[in-house]
């Protein structure tokens, strides 16, 4: 294995415990979440696709995940949890914990912090995002599944990026001190044993996952703005996560406070101002 060589599935479901054929790597695919709602039917519960390159890496809310070839780490992950869907978001949230464990694991000189719901951030600057997807089929047959894709940068570095993304995006390799490739094995090993192990407990220790998601948190105690999926706006003081890792925003005074479990864009307010919703 070497930091620039093809991806090593084998090596990954060695590291894991797991049985060779539920780690799959592709050289170019669309999306590994596409891929994997696609063949969920075929894939065992716990399968892992990665890619090395996607033609269209999707992120939250429609927008792209852009990604050079052969650096990072692209990959998805098929969950197929007995629990209630209610309580689906909470895997959101156990996924970014499971990247933020990984990072630290890998380079413990570094710190990971949760901007909620779903990017993680290494020195003010966005290391990894989580996408979560849960499938329920319309025949009533009760086959309903989840997709959680993780894309996290690991050896990309600043000019690989688009012009408009490199004062925002980072990556591992551009946070250590040595600035070494890492080996993309090591850093997927890590990942997703905490992601194994998280998932494993996610319905009966949530709450406990939730004090460690609000101490990594980057936006705990700031005020921001929400700006809703259907275009209002609501301001309010990060007060904390619901039960489901919902945000709970403190409207201040009289108004009550609100939960919110998705929003189309957070931004930190950066006079701590309020204005009306
Ligand atoms: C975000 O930050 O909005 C989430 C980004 C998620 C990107 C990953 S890369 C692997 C998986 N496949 C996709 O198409 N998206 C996710």
């Amino acid at each position: 294995m070497s930091p620039t060589e093809r991806l090593d599935g084998a090596a990954i479901a060695r590291a894991l415990g797991r049985e060779p054929d539920s780690v799959l790597v592709f050289d170019e695919i669309g999306s590994t979440n596409d891929y994997v709602r696609e063949h969920a039917a075929e894939l065992p519960t716990g399968a892992i696709v990665f890619a090395e390159s996607q033609t269209r890496g999707r992120g939250r809310r429609g927008r792209h995940w852009v990604s050079p070839p052969g650096v990072n780490l692209l990959f998805s992950v098929l969950l197929r949890p007995s629990f209630a869907m209610e309580k689906w978001s909470r895997l959101t949230h156990a996924s970014a914990l499971a990247v933020a464990r990984g990072i630290e694991a890998v380079s413990p000189e570094l710190v990971a912090g949760i901007k909620w719901p779903n990017d993680i951030f290494v020195a003010e600057r966005k290391i990894a995002g989580i996408l979560l997807e849960s499938h329920a089929s319309g025949s009533g047959n009760g086959e309903r599944f989840a997709v959680a894709g993780i894309g996290l940068n690991v050896n990309g570095l600043g000019a690989d990026w688009p012009e408009e993304l490199r004062g925002e995006l980072t990556s591992l390799r551009e946070c250590r001190a040595d600035k070494e490739p890492l080996l993309r094995e090591e850093v997927a090993s890590a990942v997703l044993r905490e992601f194994d192990a998280l998932v494993a407990v996610v319905e009966a220790e949530f709450s406990g996952m939730l004090d460690e998601i609000s101490r990594r948190s980057t936006l705990l105690g700031k005020c921001v703005e929400a700006i809703l999926p259907g275009g209002g706006v609501i301001v309010g003081k990060v007060a904390g996560f619901g039960e489901n890792g919902e945000i709970l925003l403190d409207g201040g005074e009289d108004r009550a406070p609100r939960s919110l479990m998705s929003v189309e864009r957070l931004r930190i307010q950066s006079s701590g101002a309020r204005s009306p919703e």
